[in-house]
């Protein structure tokens, strides 16, 4: 069977206009969440929102995990108490979902205690400030990616307690369900590539290609996943060559972003896609990253150079023991270093710049609305597979807006 082959020149394009400014003001009463977002949908986008509160409430809903496997939505979880005075309390407005967010819940991992909150990234609206806080004010716009050790930073609950250097202003051209999905995926593509695989950032001015065409690839396998999706737009800004593996129905997608070449895994056995790999590249792939599992780790790192120093990130894991070739770093992408190192801002900082540039194209949004009530059934979908290139997230609003109220959809 001949390997899939393409070049593709497009450059992707973010032209959504976004009114810049708007304030919602709410008067006295105590505002629900779903006011909020389907103000801003109502509306327009802007950079802070002013909401007047007669008083902090002092308990909130929470998607709270009891027991391995199960769920209870509660409505009288405590509202958050800040540890110190650097840390800010988010409003939520939309969170993403994960499959970590299922296989924790599953298996019981990176669960601390029972009951505990889960969920690992949100946008919404700032309510709180400590005192020490500078990078942000109640009433911006904000998104954020946790750690799951504080229960408090669980994004299945109304409000999210984080550190201040993990807040970050939503681009202006973006609505808050975009920006909940923030905080997973493409912020583990941009520190996967700029922090352990050395790639360099791209800056306003084109960054002196590292490894161009005809020097050496990155590879993604599992290039439709939505983590895939960000790591190949960001490879190709910092002018990488890609090559990525996904399936036949989402090729178009993934040349859209740029790939240089696609290799389809439907009828293909992994040796087959290698031997597809190695036709096209050669032995000029020195990066690789794996989203797909332990069946395919191995395979991306026969796929990459025998003689060159070349780097593979097991991003979806990789067995205990499995061989690593002599001239392959195998990088552990630790995600909490976002949290747990204040310098790591500057790379959710560069994210930013290039999505207000409008250089990344977002993946499609799957929206379910009506709050955290609607969190386990959009698991049940992301655990299923077969997403199409899709990313689901749960809006606190009610419903979706009547087309033409979506100034950003
Ligand atoms: N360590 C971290 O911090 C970190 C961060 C982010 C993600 N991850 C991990 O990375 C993986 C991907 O996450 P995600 O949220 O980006 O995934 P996702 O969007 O849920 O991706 C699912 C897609 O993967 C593709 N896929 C499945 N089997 C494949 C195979 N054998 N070969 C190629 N593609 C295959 C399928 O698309 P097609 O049918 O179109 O091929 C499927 O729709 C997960 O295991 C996640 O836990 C880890």
């Amino acid at each position: 069977m001949a390997c899939v082959q393409q070049q593709s020149g497009r450059k992707s394009t973010n032209k959504r206009k976004i009114i810049e400014t708007f304030e919602f003001d709410v008067e006295k009463e105590t505002t629900s969440t779903s006011a909020i977002a389907s103000a801003f949908k109502r509306r327009a986008i802007s950079k802070s929102i002013s909401v007047k509160r007669a008083s902090t409430p002092t308990t909130q809903k929470a998607l709270i995990v009891v027991r391995k496997g199960e769920y209870e939505l509660i409505d009288h979880h405590a509202f958050p108490t800040l540890r110190n005075e650097e840390e800010v309390v988010i409003r939520n407005l939309a969170t993403g979902l994960n499959p970590i967010d299922w296989k924790t819940v599953d298996y019981n991992f990176c669960l601390p205690a029972f009951p505990w909150v889960t969920g690992r990234e949100m946008a919404g609206v700032v309510e709180k400030v400590g005192s020490q806080v500078t990078t942000c004010k109640p009433g911006d716009r904000v998104w954020t990616s946790t750690y799951y050790r504080d229960s408090r930073a669980g994004c299945f609950q109304e409000f999210v307690t984080v550190p201040q250097h993990t807040v970050l202003p939503i681009p202006s051209n973006m609505g808050h369900e975009s920006a909940a999905c923030l905080g997973v995926a493409a912020l583990t593509s941009a520190m996967t590539l700029w922090k352990w695989l050395c790639v360099p950032e791209p800056s306003t001015t084109p960054p002196r290609p590292c490894l161009s065409g005809a020097d050496g690839y990155l590879l993604v396998w599992g290039g439709s996943s939505v983590t895939g999706q960000y790591t190949i737009q960001l490879a190709k800004a910092s002018h990488f060559s890609v090559i990525a593996v996904c399936s036949e129905k989402t090729k178009d997608l993934i040349y859209s972003l740029g790939a240089n070449h696609v290799i389809t895994r439907d009828n293909r056995s992994n040796q087959d896609i290698l031997d597809c790999i190695r036709s096209i590249c050669g032995d000029r792939t020195t990066r690789a990253v794996d989203l797909v599992g332990t069946d395919t780790a191995p395979f991306c790192m026969a796929a990459l150079s025998k003689t060159t120093p070349s780097h593979f990130v097991p991003l979806a894991m990789m067995k205990a023991g499995e061989a690593v070739p002599p001239n392959v770093t195998v990088h552990n992408v630790e995600m909490k270093r976002f949290v747990l190192d204040k310098e790591s801002r500057s790379y959710a900082e560069s994210l930013n710049k290039l999505l207000e540039a409008g250089k990344l194209k977002e993946p499609r949004l799957e929206v379910l609305h009506g709050g955290l009530g609607r969190v386990r059934e959009g698991l049940e979908m992301v655990k299923k597979g077969d997403l199409m290139g899709k990313k689901f997230v749960v809006s606190m609003a009610a419903q979706s807006m009547k087309s033409g109220e979506e100034a950003y959809a």
